[in-house]
């Protein structure tokens, strides 16, 4: 069999893959692009972990489960009355489903659309070649490609507890978290980070009493600790049960249910019990079947592949970007990566700015974030000036009847340049991306205190912790 020649070939279909891949394509080189993900009858289903266990699915259940809150608990505030209000899960899971097919469909259409060949199957490194590397596709047919270029964006793994294995039935990752047949009477949840908090939002707001262990003694150790502060003040209120400081133990398996041994913050030795358990302790780096070893392809300790700030491994021509790599595990990092490194090839100076990738958890309320914490810049030392705006001032909220939270500013107390901003609150994911672009300009707290902002939005609330800044609110 002769191989097939491309100027780049890329494995892995999530976003930093197809993104990489189509831009590499835009550029003018021959690509190739591999994944394996199949859906349901078998087929194709690329987009990776986001497309298909992760940010979209994850989002179309938070907005299913959204709307069934609001019809039970605050459609009789806007003086909408509902009888005999019900949730059909296996419906909402289907929705889901039809949601995540689209965008599978989608990427294809994008591949073809801009000539990039895409084989489905597993991507393994044979050997270097001269020029290049070869690398074998086992999937529904066999194939040997030559790449000058590959660029590996293979994502990442839910991590298990040492003794507890997923079986997606009674102990779930996110993939069994997305796919629940019905509402659990009792859901345990491992880890309060961003999944814990997404996916017990959505079976919370179902009905499930949902009770969440987490090893460290505070919350949400990223995020600004204000803005934590105000987040967890809404959830507890919403009834999510959070044991901060606990160490977990053995995870038993029965007929009822499952079983978690803890001990908590005082010492105690507890027990929980509940009707199924989502593990969300973090993700593990995937380079499975990739055979990195055939070509001497460096790998740490975490079993990331190691990468320099401009994603060039240690072999000349592989580049690695995304969960593989160093860094936030997130889509939007994985696709500007991605992009960097097909400019990379071509000569020209991609660039990821990582002061300024945003962070969104879509819960309710929403938490967004770019640039430093509050708790980071007293650390360093450096001198800032805060301010904040309270959504409870902000017309449109109050129109919306959704007034928890606030937007929070840092600017530097000398040249005022905005250092970073915090918001939880309603649509925070779209309001956090002024923000960026702020940021991204170097634009100062005054900058954004000076722009006309649309009346009655929420964007105004953004304006006004600017002004804030320098202490001259208008409506607070
Ligand atoms: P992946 O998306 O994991 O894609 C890797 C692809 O490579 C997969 O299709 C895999 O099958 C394929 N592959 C692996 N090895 C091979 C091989 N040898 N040959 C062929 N194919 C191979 N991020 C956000 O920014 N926003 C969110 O809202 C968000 N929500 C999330 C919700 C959940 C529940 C989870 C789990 C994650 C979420 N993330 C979110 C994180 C986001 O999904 C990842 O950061 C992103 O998918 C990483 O992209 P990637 O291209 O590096 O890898
Ligand atoms: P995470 O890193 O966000 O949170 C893991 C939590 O589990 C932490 O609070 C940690 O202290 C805790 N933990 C770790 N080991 C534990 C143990 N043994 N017992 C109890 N608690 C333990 O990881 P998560 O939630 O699994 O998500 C993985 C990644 O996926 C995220 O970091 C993020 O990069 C991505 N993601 C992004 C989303 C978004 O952008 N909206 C949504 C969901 C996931």
């Amino acid at each position: 069999m002769s191989a097939k020649q491309f100027d780049v070939v890329v494995i892995g279909g999530g976003p930093g893959g197809y993104i990489g891949a189509i831009r590499a394509a835009q550029l003018g080189f021959s690509v190739a692009c591999i994944d394996e993900w199949k859906n349901a009858s078998g087929g194709p289903a690329p987009g990776g972990t986001c497309t298909n266990v992760g940010c979209i699915p994850s989002k179309a259940l938070l907005q299913s489960s959204e709307h069934y809150e609001h019809a039970g608990h605050h459609f009789a505030d806007h003086g909408i009355g509902l009888k005999d209000l019900s949730i059909d899960v296996k419906k909402m899971v289907a929705r889901k489903d039809a949601v995540v097919k689209q965008n599978n469909d989608g990427i294809l259409y994008l591949f073809k659309k801009n000539k990039v060949t895409f084989f489905h199957g597993r991507g393994s490194f044979v050997k270097a070649v001269d020029g290049g590397y070869e690398v074998a596709v086992a999937g529904a047919a066999s194939e040997s490609l030559v790449g000058k270029h590959v660029i590996v964006a293979t994502g990442s793994n839910a991590r298990p507890l040492p003794g507890a294995p997923f079986d997606e039935d009674a102990i779930l990752s996110n993939d069994g978290a997305l796919r629940i047949g019905a509402v659990p009477k009792k859901l345990g949840l491992i880890g309060s980070g961003v999944i814990g908090l997404e996916m017990g939002s959505v079976w919370r707001r179902l009905g499930a009493e949902v009770t969440v262990l987490e090893a460290m003694p505070g919350f949400l150790a990223a995020a600004d600790e204000q803005i934590a502060k105000e987040a967890l003040k809404a959830f507890t209120r919403q009834g999510l049960k959070i044991e901060f400081g606990v160490k977990v133990g053995a995870v038993k398996v029965g007929k009822k249910g499952v079983s978690v041994a803890y001990t908590s913050a005082k010492g105690e030795a507890q027990v929980l019990e509940v009707d199924k358990l989502i593990v969300s302790i973090g993700r593990v780096p995937n380079t499975t079947g990739l055979n990195a070893e055939a070509v001497g392809l460096q790998l740490d300790e975490r079993g990331a592949i190691v990468v320099d700030a401009e994603c060039r491994t240690n072999l000349p021509g592989v580049w690695a970007v995304g969960d593989v790599v160093r860094g936030p595990m997130l889509a939007h990092k994985a696709e500007e990566e991605g992009v960097a490194v097909a400019e990379r090839i071509a000569g020209q100076h991609g660039h990821v700015n990582f002061n300024t990738i945003p962070w969104v958890i879509y819960t309710s309320p929403e938490i967004a974030w770019v640039g430093q914490t509050e708790q980071a810049l007293k650390a360093s030392g450096r001198a800032y000036r805060a301010g904040t705006f309270p959504f409870l001032a902000n017309g449109r909220a109050r129109a919306l009847g959704d007034t928890t939270g606030m937007v929070k500013f840092l600017a530097d107390a000398k040249t005022d340049e905005i250092l970073g901003v915090h918001i939880v609150g309603p649509m925070a994911s779209e309001l956090i991306a002024e923000a960026v672009v702020a940021m991204e300009f170097k634009a100062s707290s005054e900058d954004i205190a000076r722009i006309c902002h649309a009346h009655p939005s929420l964007s105004e609330a953004t304006k006004e912790a600017a002004l804030a800044v320098d202490k001259r609110t208008l409506n607070f």
